[in-house]
C-alpha cells in the first residue's frame, strides 16, 4: 500500500490545500496551515472509485421522487428549555448535527447536560459521551443542576469506533459528544484535536446521524491559535452552529445561531449562569438595561434586532480631553470604522468637534451591535458626552446615519417600537419615513431628518 497521503488544513477555516503556504488561500490567515493525513474516504477512492464499487455491490441510495420522501418538518423534539429550543428554530431536528462552540468554562457542558436531562424527562433517550470528564465528575455536576439528570446515560470514551458502536447498541434519540476535540479514530494518524482527526470524526458522526436519525450535539472549544482545530473547521460539516458567549463578564450567557439549516441565523437565546445551572432569561431587554445609570451623560438606548427578536441595548460614550499625542478612538461591541465615520459626520454636519478628544464607545452587556440601526443612538451618546448633558431616560433612538448627516429608516420598525413601549420607553426618535402606520400605546415619535435636528431636539 502506498504511503499515507497528507494534505494541509487551515486551523481557522478548515479549508484544504495540497501544499504548505504561509497564508491560508481561503481565509487569508497567516501560519494556520497544518499537515494532516487526507481523510479516509479520499483514500478509499483510490481503490477503483466510489462509483465503481457501488456499481459492483449494488449498494448505496437509489433515486426517489421528492413526494415519496417520508417525514415532515414538524417532527422536532423540544427540550422545554425555551431559549434553547428557540435558537434551534423550534426544537431538535432528528438526524441533525449541531455544533455548540464556545470558550472553555463558558457553560457548554452544563447546557448540554441540562438539555439531556430535559430530553429524558420528555421521554427521549440520550447518550452523553464525555471525553473530558469522568462519569463521576459529570454526575457531581448533574447533582447540582435543577431537574434530575439521573436517567441520562453516560459514556466516558474518546475512540470514535467505540462511540459509534455503543451508540448503535443503545440507539438513543440524541447523542451528545463532549468534546469533538477529544475524539479520535486510530484509522488516521495524528493526535486527537488535530484538524484531520476532528474533521474526520465529525464527518463520520454526521453520516451516522443521517443514517440512523439520531440527533447529534458536538461540543467544540474555541481556541485562539495553537494546535487544536477550532469549531470553524467544522462549520460546513454540521447542520447547525451555535456559539455560546459570555456577555459583559457577568453571569449572562448568549447562545447564538450562526448557521442553521433548520431555522433562522442570528437568533439569540439569553441565559444566566446560576448555582443550579443555566436559567433562560425570558426578558433579555430587561437584563441588558438593568444596570443603566440614571441621569449621567453619554448614554443612549437603541432598539436593535437580534435575528427576529428586538432587543433594547444601551450605548455608552465617553469623550474626554486627550492628554497627549493623537486622540484615541476605542470601541467595544461597535465597528471602529463606523465609529470613525459617525465622528466625522457629527463634526461636519452637527458642529461637534472631536479633534482634541479621546473617544470611548461601549455597547453594554457584551452585545455586538452589527446593524446600522444603532447609528442614531451612538451619535446621541457621543453628543451627550461632549455637551455633558444627559439623555432623557425614556427616549430610544432608531436609525442609520448617512454621510450627509441624514437619519435613515431601518427595517422591522414595528417590532422595535413594540419592544421599546413594552420596556416603558415613551418617545422614539426616527426618520420621518420610518414612522409606522400604527404606534404602540404610550409611545410617541419624534421625527428627525438629520443628526443636527436630532441633537438639537434632544439637548435643546
Ligand atoms: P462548563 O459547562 O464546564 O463549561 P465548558 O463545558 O464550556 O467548558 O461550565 C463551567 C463553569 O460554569 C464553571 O466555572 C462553573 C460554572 N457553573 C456554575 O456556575 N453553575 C453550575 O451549576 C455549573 C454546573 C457550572
Ligand atoms: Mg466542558
Amino acid at each position: 500500500m502506498a504511503k499515507t497521503k497528507t494534505v494541509f488544513f487551515c486551523t481557522e477555516c478548515g479549508s484544504e490545500t495540497m501544499r504548505w503556504q504561509g497564508q491560508c488561500p481561503a481565509c487569508k490567515e497567516w501560519n494556520t496551515l497544518v499537515e494532516a493525513p487526507a481523510s479516509a474516504p479520499a483514500r478509499a477512492k483510490k481503490g477503483g472509485g466510489a462509483v465503481a464499487s457501488a456499481a459492483r455491490t449494488g449498494g448505496g441510495a437509489a433515486p426517489q421522487r421528492l413526494r415519496e420522501v417520508q417525514g415532515t418538518e414538524s417532527q422536532r423534539w423540544t427540550t422545554g428549555l425555551d431559549e434553547f429550543d428557540f435558537v434551534l428554530g423550534g426544537g431538535i431536528v432528528p438526524g441533525s448535527v449541531v455544533l455548540v462552540g464556545g470558550e472553555p468554562g463558558i457553560g457548554k457542558s452544563t447546557i448540554l447536560l441540562q438539555v439531556a436531562a430535559r430530553l429524558e424527562a420528555e421521554g427521549r433517550s440520550t447518550l452523553y459521551v464525555s471525553g473530558e470528564e469522568s462519569a463521576l465528575q459529570v454526575k457531581l455536576r448533574a447533582d447540582r443542576l435543577e431537574g434530575a439528570a439521573g436517567e441520562v446515560s453516560i459514556l466516558p470514551e474518546t475512540e470514535l469506533e467505540t462511540i459509534l458502536l455503543r451508540t448503535a447498541e443503545s440507539n438513543p434519540n440524541v447523542l451528545l459528544v463532549d468534546s469533538i476535540q477529544t475524539v479520535y479514530t486510530p484509522e488516521l494518524e495524528g493526535a486527537p484535536g488535530n484538524v484531520g482527526q476532528v474533521r474526520e470524526c465529525a464527518a463520520r458522526l454526521q453520516r451516522f446521524a443521517k443514517q440512523t436519525g439520531t440527533a447529534v450535539f458536538l461540543v467544540g472549544h474555541v481556541t485562539k491559535g495553537g494546535g487544536i482545530a477550532g469549531p470553524k473547521t467544522l462549520e460546513h460539516i454540521v447542520d447547525t452552529v451555535l456559539y455560546f458567549e459570555g456577555a459583559g463578564g457577568l453571569d449572562n450567557r448568549v447562545l447564538r445561531a450562526t448557521k442553521n439549516r433548520f431555522g433562522g441565523v442570528d437568533e439569540i437565546g439569553v441565559f444566566r449562569m446560576t448555582a443550579a445551572g443555566l436559567v433562560p432569561v425570558a426578558n433579555p431587554s430587561e437584563l441588558f438595561l438593568g444596570e443603566r445609570a440614571q441621569g449621567t451623560s453619554g448614554s443612549a438606548v437603541v432598539a436593535t434586532m437580534e435575528g427576529t427578536r428586538p432587543l433594547l441595548v444601551e450605548i455608552q460614550a465617553l469623550a474626554a480631553k486627550a492628554s497627549y499625542g493623537a486622540p484615541q478612538r476605542v470601541s467595544t461591541g461597535f465597528d471602529p470604522k463606523r465609529l470613525a465615520l459617525l465622528l466625522a459626520v457629527l463634526e461636519k454636519r452637527a458642529g461637534l468637534s472631536f479633534g482634541q478628544l479621546d473617544v470611548f464607545l461601549n455597547v453594554v452587556g457584551g452585545i455586538r451591535l452589527a446593524e446600522t440601526a444603532g447609528d442614531a443612538a451612538v451619535a446621541v451618546a457621543l453628543a451627550s458626552s461632549v455637551y455633558d448633558r444627559s439623555v432623557p431616560t425614556d427616549a430610544v433612538f432608531i436609525g442609520e446615519v448617512g454621510l450627509g448627516g441624514e437619519v435613515r429608516p431601518v427595517g422591522q420598525m414595528e417590532r422595535r417600537l413594540a419592544e421599546a413601549a413594552r420596556m416603558g420607553f415613551r418617545v422614539a426618535y426616527l426618520s420621518p419615513r420610518a414612522r409606522p402606520a400604527k404606534l404602540p400605546a404610550g409611545l410617541r415619535v419624534v421625527e428627525v431628518e438629520d443628526v443636527r435636528t436630532l441633537t438639537d431636539l434632544v439637548f435643546r
